[in-house]
């Protein structure tokens, strides 16, 4: 949460910072500021709102240097307002934060601050702690700071009389850094990067990182220089924008097929998964009598597929576990556990801290991550990345498909490593996944339709999604989408608990959204459709084209998805319920890609 972004250089750090904000405010969006300095002077501009709040408010004061630091907000500390916004400054220091310092209240105290700060924020804190220790040599300041702090932070800081200079410290929470044709830059995430250039490095945690004019230094605590590990974005530049829709969310929905291809083609070598080039070996698929899958939001939801895949195709017991509650379950993981942690970001600490807790316990991993290098990455003993690119969309669209492409893998190559199945059986399942993308191909040319269906929920207060095993897994994430982009209400209920308490909720006011895919189950989810239709309630109804429905009876509204194998259906029921939450976002009006009160990287517990 919250987007920091450094420059310092020849350029505009003004328009710079601007520029980078708008492109980092995904990851929080309550406030905006940027700080520049320029000989010697410290000039801050900021204010609760969006960045382009903060861009108006700069072209009345434009402020002016070639030497600055950004941060966007998402609250944590201390409420909306322009004095909590950052950047934060302390006598000589001036910084952005992003993190939660757990101390700060006892550093408040130690350093005699009351009445000295003027936010109500712990980041105030630590500039005021780096002032304290300030005597000339930021090194020396930072280490000293660095070794008072409880929490996880990653700090960018200015020192009035270091001119042209930006020093970076994180724990936990990300800087990417990089050096551009006139100076050098920092950032949460490499989406401000890409525009300087395509080399990077993740900064090691721990390390004092400074940029200047001339590049990067990087130095460890102890004060000796480390060496710096360059990566290249392989994102497609290219693919950057809106792209001509009015939102990410739309365009993100929109290049599912493609992401999906270039998330499988690879992973596929003669008609059989493969994870050769991710150096996995078959042993850590063979051996395992259980696995857990540690997630948060969508990414659980992801997990909860990849569960019923593997329980009914490997016949292991799989445990789907809210990474936010892992470690106040007392979890049960042991050598004999592969862990699969799965994060679009690689950054949300509730899964990374679950992850490291059992990589503690002996447990192999696996991680499936979408952004190269990130903390859950590097912490993971094997990762498959997703080929999503970014995703900007606060809503996770293309990352959750992509991960359930990642999961058919993994469970076609779990099933060849256990000698599971025959040769032909791994062909027809292999086949099947690459025809996803045409399949979803055929899904999005049906958009217009799908938004006709969205209009007949558009006015709803409160919607239930019902169905049951795979749907109602594919259900409770077309329901967290609505919920997240529209504000309908929505829940997702398997259809078969309904009348043991729910169904009291079912009016003529309620639509409901059903999805029928599964052949075992179609006939029992059409029993529970009619018993809510019988109770006032207008469904919307996906279900197999060719599907007959002999019960016969009135259906208001029904998509016929293309036809795949039922452990596939997810696929294209997935799309059209992310379509329905985007169109009722679109025809409410609504900031589609940045809901009320989220942000996209959640790194605070
Ligand atoms: C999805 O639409 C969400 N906004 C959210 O649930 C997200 O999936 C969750 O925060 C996990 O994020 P991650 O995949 O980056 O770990």
């Amino acid at each position: 949460m919250c987007g920091i972004i450094g420059y310092t250089g020849k350029g505009n750090a003004q328009k710079i910072m601007l520029d980078a904000l708008e492109l980092l405010e995904y990851r929080g969006y309550d406030s905006a500021g940027i700080a520049l300095l320029k000989e010697g002077q410290t000039q801050i501009v900021k204010r609760a709102g969006r960045v382009k709040d903060l861009r108006n408010l700069c072209a009345e004061v434009k402020p002016e240097g070639t030497c600055g630091i950004g941060h966007t907000r998402w609250a944590t500390h201390g409420g909306v307002c322009d004095e909590n916004a950052h950047p934060h400054r302390f006598g000589r220091i001036t910084l952005i934060h992003n993190g939660i310092i757990e101390n700060y209240r006892e550093l408040t105290e130690k350093y005699a601050l009351e009445g000295a700060l003027v936010s109500e924020t712990d980041s105030e804190v630590v500039a005021a702690v780096l002032e304290h220790f300030y005597a000339g040599d930021p090194y020396s300041a930072i280490r000293r700071t660095v070794l008072k702090l409880k929490g996880t932070f990653a700090l960018a800081i200015m020192f009035d009389d270091q001119p042209d200079k930006i020093y970076a410290v994180r724990n936990v929470s990300p800087i990417v850094a990089a050096v551009t044709k006139d100076g050098a830059v920092l950032s949460s995430d490499v989406a401000a990067i890409v525009p300087f250039t395509a080399d990077y490095f993740v900064m090691p945690e721990f390390h004092v990182v400074c940029l200047s004019p001339g590049g990067v230094e990087m130095f460890d605590l102890s004060g000796d220089k480390a060496p710096i590990d360059w990566q290249k974005v392989d994102w497609d530049v290219s693919r950057g924008g809106k792209g001509g829709y009015p939102f990410y969310m739309e365009k993100e929905i929109m290049e599912q097929p493609q992401v999906i291809r270039e998330t499988i083609l690879p992973r596929i070598k003669d008609g059989r998964p493969d994870f050769t080039a991710e150096g996995i070996p078959d042993e850590i698929l063979a051996a395992c009598k259980r696995i857990c899958v540690i997630a948060c939001g969508t990414a659980m939801h992801a997990g909860l597929v990849g569960k019923s895949l593997i329980q009914a195709m490997i016949g292991i017991h799989v445990d789907v576990v809210m990474a936010s509650e892992f470690m106040y379950n007392d979890p049960v993981v042991d050598k004999d556990t592969l862990v699969i942690a799965i994060s679009q970001s690689g950054e949300t600490i509730d899964t990374l801290e679950a992850l490291k807790f059992a990589r503690k316990c002996g447990s192999p991993s696996i991680s499936i991550v979408n952004v190269k290098g990130a903390s859950i990455a590097r912490a993971s003993e094997h990762v498959i990345y997703t080929c999503a690119g970014p995703e900007i969309a606060v809503a996770s669209t293309k990352a959750y498909t992509t991960q359930l492409a990642v999961l058919y893998l993994i469970t076609a190559r779990m099933a060849v490593a256990r000698g599971l199945w025959s040769g032909e059986k791994v062909t027809e399942f292999i086949e099947e996944l690459q025809r996803v993308p045409q399949v979803m191909e055929r899904v999005l040319e049906d958009k217009e339709e799908i938004h006709r269906l969205a209009g007949t929920i558009l006015n709803a207060r409160d919607v239930f999604m019902i169905g049951r095993g795979l749907d109602y897994s594919i259900l409770l994430e077309g329901s967290l989408k609505l919920k997240e982009v529209s504000y309908i209400h929505s829940e997702a209920y398997a259809s078969g608990e309904l009348k043991h308490g729910t169904i009291a909720l079912i009016t003529e006011d309620t639509p409901v959204i059903a999805v029928v895919t599964q052949d075992k189950l179609k006939s029992k989810e059409l029993s529970n459709i009619r018993e809510v239709q019988s109770r006032g309630a207008r469904v919307v109804l996906l279900i197999k084209e060719h599907e007959t429905m002999d019960e016969g009876g009135e259906w208001s509204c029904v998509y016929r998805l293309p036809q795949m194998a039922d452990a596939f259906m997810v696929m294209p029921a997935s799309v059209v319920l992310q379509l329905i939450a985007y169109f009722v976002s679109l025809d409410k009006g609504l900031d589609v890609d940045k809901p009320r009160n989220l942000a996209k990287v959640v790194t605070v517990e």
